[in-house]
């Protein structure tokens, strides 16, 4: 695969899909959109930068696919499933096809899913989208981040070898190539599983949670966490971690946490692909999570998710 033959189809757009479309035509990579319900054949996007804003627009999909597809799925926790199964419909599609996911939580995936070619991205991008009274999409791009993609599966792809992975490391820098995302994926899974149902339940901005009477809960919420990842094989330390869930709360103090913004628009979370994957997958292990379960049960009290 060259850079010139690569066909990207980007899920929505949602705020993190609309900024990755977005970054790859301005990069000259041909570009089109696969929107959850019937769309015009176009759809118009604009993207709010800090000092800028540039305007983006993209063919919905045309089928049979192209050769050398790849996806781009960002799309919320709970719907990855069905994001993965609408596109093995598609006509032309075949599971050598790369597709990548960004998602916060975690996803057990049926098995004929498991055999897509996926590579997961971690980002730290802020993006929140809305639709203007045309019903045009706006995305705020609050908040310049990094991002990791994993080459693989399984590492079996070298970083170098990866074209979708080179062009995205162009077009959507800085970005990161690795073999292997788990331990990040896994970081990444703790410190959203104390600060988002946290921060939730108790309607504050992430910083509060730097306070001290908070610590004994963070720190149990942080240990039990990191028993879960240790029992599948990911190798996080708790003081490592700890560490980690203070520094993202202090760097961003003042915001307030995507589980937040939800339940205050009333809108679906990812606590279950958060809290109750890590306390279902304790269970499997034989790992108490006591403190995480206590907090699910205040977030479903207070919330009917
Ligand atoms: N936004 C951020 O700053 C940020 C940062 C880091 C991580 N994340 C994580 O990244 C993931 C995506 O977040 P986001 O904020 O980009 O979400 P979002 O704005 O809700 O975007 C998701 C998009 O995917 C579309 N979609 C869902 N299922 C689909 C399907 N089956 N077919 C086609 N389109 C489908 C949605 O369509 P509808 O509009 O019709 O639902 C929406 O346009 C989440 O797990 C989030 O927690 C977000």
């Amino acid at each position: 695969m060259t850079k010139a033959n690569l066909n990207w189809v980007v899920l929505g757009p949602g705020a993190i899909g609309g900024l990755i479309a977005g970054a790859l035509l301005e990069h000259g990579q041909s570009v089109s959109l696969l929107p959850r319900k019937s769309e015009p054949r176009e759809i118009n996007w604009q993207v709010r930068h800090k000092q800028f804003k540039a305007d983006y627009s993209a063919p919905v999909i045309t089928q049979p696919l192209a050769e050398n597809t790849v996806f781009v799925i960002a799309v919320k926790a709970f719907d990855l499933i069905e994001a993965l199964q609408g596109i093995t419909t598609l006509q032309g599609f075949n599971k050598t096809m790369p597709v990548v996911i960004s998602h916060n939580g975690l996803v057990e995936l049926p098995e004929p899913l498991k055999e897509l070619n996926l590579h997961p991205l971690v980002t730290t991008h802020g993006a929140v989208i809305s639709r203007n009274e045309n019903g045009k999409r706006r995305i705020e791009h609050r908040g310049a981040g990094r991002s990791w993609l994993e080459v693989g599966p399984q590492g079996r792809v070298q970083p170098t070898n990866f074209a979708p992975g080179l062009i995205l490391q162009q077009a959507f820098s800085p970005l990161t190539l690795e073999e292997d995302l788990s331990q990040r994926r896994w970081l990444k899974f703790v410190i959203n599983c104390v600060i988002n149902p946290l921060t939730a339940v108790h309607q504050c901005a992430n910083g509060e949670l730097l306070k001290k009477n908070w610590q004994a809960q963070v720190y149990s919420l942080v240990t039990e966490a990191v028993a879960v990842a240790n029992s599948q094989n990911v190798s996080l330390t708790t003081e490592g971690c700890y560490k980690e869930v203070l520094l993202v709360a202090r760097e961003t103090a003042l915001n307030h946490s995507s589980m937040l913004q939800d339940v205050k628009q009333q809108r679906r979370t990812e606590i279950q692909q958060l809290t109750g994957y890590l306390i279902s997958a304790g269970k499997t292990a034989g790992v108490a999570t006591p403190t995480h379960q206590q907090l699910l049960d205040e977030f479903q009290r207070s919330y009917s998710d």
